[in-house]
């Protein structure tokens, strides 16, 4: 069992260490692990290309280090408990031994299928065991797995793809969503249209939808598995060879493939998920996310299965057939870690504490965050009616990007205060700079957060456009890496996380490019320009508001803003809808023809004045008469 940390004083001696000499810090972790041949140099590194290797030259399979490794003393341990969203169907166990005969004989349909080291796989699956199946498939033969979320459009589907040049696409006949059925490998179809690279499609059957297979390519999951050997020998992987690629949203229209890569990611996934939930073995421990976002990558398959856990898969959605259903879940599986995001916890606690009665919730043990900055009424309606005040809550702050955890306390250990990530996890350097990229030393300070030295799980470039990850994360602060976040140090040293300082909005902790939404809007034929920022929603955290310029002379406004809403959720998908459209007449520039979006914000949140200097703006009218008709917002 690889330095759990179990006092404060030893979070405190173990953070020192890692400062001081950060190579034997993580060589020691490291040793822990199963390697086909070890590391001949630790780290490598420079944060201005960048150039990020570590455990270099090493050789390793991730899924020797859930399976061969736990095979041995943990065969009959369930690795995965999912449960369906409906509660009559009965849940499934997978034990670890189960785990891996799956794994390995998916591993070699993939490769019946053609799959070869290197290949792109498109993951476009429900919250089913067979989605880390298939995750843990990809990794066990050396491809390259790329999850899209199953929420997302067709248009946002072979976008991905086209940019990865993905060859195999793994999907479901259809979803069960809550009340809904969504019918996926219909969206697959629509999305192969618009692509070349993709030879074949295995399609799982879960809700009987009915679907259209293409001969040649479209293959059923049971019979591309029907009589497949279950044995399996783990490809040699390059410490620095790609695991994954998740695509994200950043200021840009274009989605970033983030890439990460297997030994440091493995490392640092392990090391806190053990730390931060302070996972014992017998425990259960349950991440609500979807495998389509970095939480469920890093949460839900692999600290888990890494550490030897037992991960809850939830196929559902939080109120389906009733608000209480997470709650019965945890009594129902004895769940003693529970990990989900704000805005889950505050659209459950609109219902009021009625459907959380009838729950004993206590099993529970640690309570988790994560996604986006935690309000302190929600935070103590997490901590007094489900942790019943027993419960330490983990704030965790991290990205798609970071690939781990970097900034939260460790369960029962580290102090916590409400909306706080608190501190630095040993192995993790922050530094906070103002916009001129001085340092801001000590406590009590407010700015930009940048991390200062590489850690394992970092990503090390975005697929195809390196460059762009040099401007994105790299060049705003010379020798950091830059987060996108603002950030407050308070009184006492603990790190509160302020929000996006980019043009990124988080809505239900999604992370949402304002130029790919705008992008979105005008694809409407009646849309001249738009602009959307994002403004404070008591549920998701934040909204989508979208200031648009249209041709009004043949719809009624209420109609547009319904078509608007179907092109975004066509785009894009139904997740970047806006929330409130207001119809204006222009949109406030300078005289360089740039939006003022701090004038917008203002706008969007309610104020009336206080706009600073308008005097620059190509025609100060328009922010007038843009506050007369923000009443008209809907
Ligand atoms: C952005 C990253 C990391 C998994 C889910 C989101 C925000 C994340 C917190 C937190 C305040 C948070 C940040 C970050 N964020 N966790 N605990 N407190 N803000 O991943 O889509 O890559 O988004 O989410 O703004 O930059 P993501």
């Amino acid at each position: 069992m690889a330095r759990k940390i179990h006092t404060l004083a030893g979070y405190i001696y173990e953070y020192q260490r890692s400062v001081l000499d950060p190579e034997a810090f993580w060589t020691q972790i490291a040793e822990t692990f199963y390697w086909q041949k070890k590391w001949d140099k630790v780290v490598e590194w420079e944060f201005d290309t960048p150039s990020i290797k570590w455990f270099t030259n090493a050789k390793l399979n991730i899924t020797e280090n859930i399976f061969e490794r736990y095979l041995h003393t943990k065969k009959d341990k369930p690795a995965i408990i999912w449960e369906p969203n409906d509660p009559s169907e009965p849940n499934i166990t997978l034990t670890y031994r189960e785990l891996y005969e799956k794994t390995c004989q998916f591993a070699n349909a993939l490769k019946n299928n053609g799959v070869g080291k290197g290949d792109r796989v498109i993951i476009y699956m429900p919250m089913v065991p067979e989605a880390a199946i298939a995750m843990l498939a990809c990794a066990r033969i050396g491809a390259i797995h790329s999850i899209v979320f199953a929420g997302f459009s067709a248009n946002s589907l072979s976008d991905r793809i086209n940019d990865c040049t993905a060859t195999v696409v793994l999907t479901s006949d259809g979803n069960f969503r809550g009340a809904k059925t969504i019918p996926v490998k219909a969206v697959v179809d629509e999305a192969l249209e618009s692509t070349s690279t993709v030879e074949k499609v295995i399609v799982l059957e879960r809700t009987k939808t009915p679907v259209t297979m293409k001969p040649g390519r479209d293959i059923w999951w049971h019979d591309a598995i029907d009589d497949v050997s279950a044995e399996n020998v783990a490809e040699t992987m390059d410490s620095e060879d790609m695991l994954f690629i998740l695509y994200t949203s950043g200021s840009t229209g274009k989605p970033k493939g983030i890439v990460h890569t297997c030994a440091g990611y493995m490392v640092n996934c392990y090391y806190t998920f053990k730390n931060v939930f302070q996972y014992n073995d017998e425990d259960v421990y349950w991440c609500t996310a979807d495998v389509g976002w970095i939480t469920g990558h890093s949460y839900i398959v692999y600290g888990p299965l890494l550490a030897g856990a037992t991960t809850v898969m939830y196929e559902g959605v939080p109120t389906h057939p009733h608000p209480g259903r997470f709650w019965e879940i945890i009594d129902k599986l004895k769940v003693n870690q529970f990990y989900t995001a704000p805005t889950a916890i505050r659209a459950l606690a609109a219902y009021g504490i009625d459907p959380v009665l009838p729950y004993k919730l206590d099993s529970l043990k640690v309570l988790g965050t994560v996604g986006e900055p935690i309000n302190e009424e929600a935070w103590h309606w997490y901590h007094d009616h489900i942790g019943k005040g027993r419960c330490p809550i983990v704030d965790t702050w991290w990205q798609t990007e970071t690939g781990a955890i970097l900034i939260s306390p460790l369960a029962g250990i580290t102090p916590t205060k409400p909306a706080y990530a608190t501190l630095p996890l040993p192995g993790v350097q922050p530094i906070i700079v103002d916009n001129e990229g001085n340092e801001l030393k000590g406590n009590s300070v407010e700015g930009n957060l940048c991390i200062k030295y590489p850690w394992p799980s970092m990503l090390r470039t975005i697929y195809g456009e390196h460059e762009r990850c040099q401007q994105t994360y790299f060049s705003t602060f010379k020798g950091l890496y830059f987060t996108g976040d603002g950030v407050k140090r308070d009184e006492d040293g603990y790190y509160r996380i302020l929000g996006r300082v980019d043009d990124v909005i988080n809505v239900s902790g999604h992370r949402m490019g304002t130029a790919e939404v705008e992008n979105a809007i005008n694809e409407h034929p009646k849309v001249m320009e738009s602009a959307v920022v994002g403004y404070p929603h008591p549920i998701k955290g934040q909204g989508i508001y979208a200031f648009a310029i249209c041709d009004m002379s043949d719809r009624s406004e209420e109609n547009l803003k319904k078509e608007i809403r179907v092109t975004v959720a066509r785009i894009i998908g139904p997740i970047a809808k806006p929330d409130l459209i207001q119809i204006v007449p222009g949109l406030p520039k300078t005289r360089s023809g740039k939006i003022m979006r701090r004038i917008l914000r203002k706008i969007a949140t309610g104020e009336k004045d206080n706009f600073g200097d308008t005097s620059t703006l190509l025609d100060p009218d328009v922010v007038t008469k843009i506050i007369e008709s923000a009443g008209t917002a809907s």
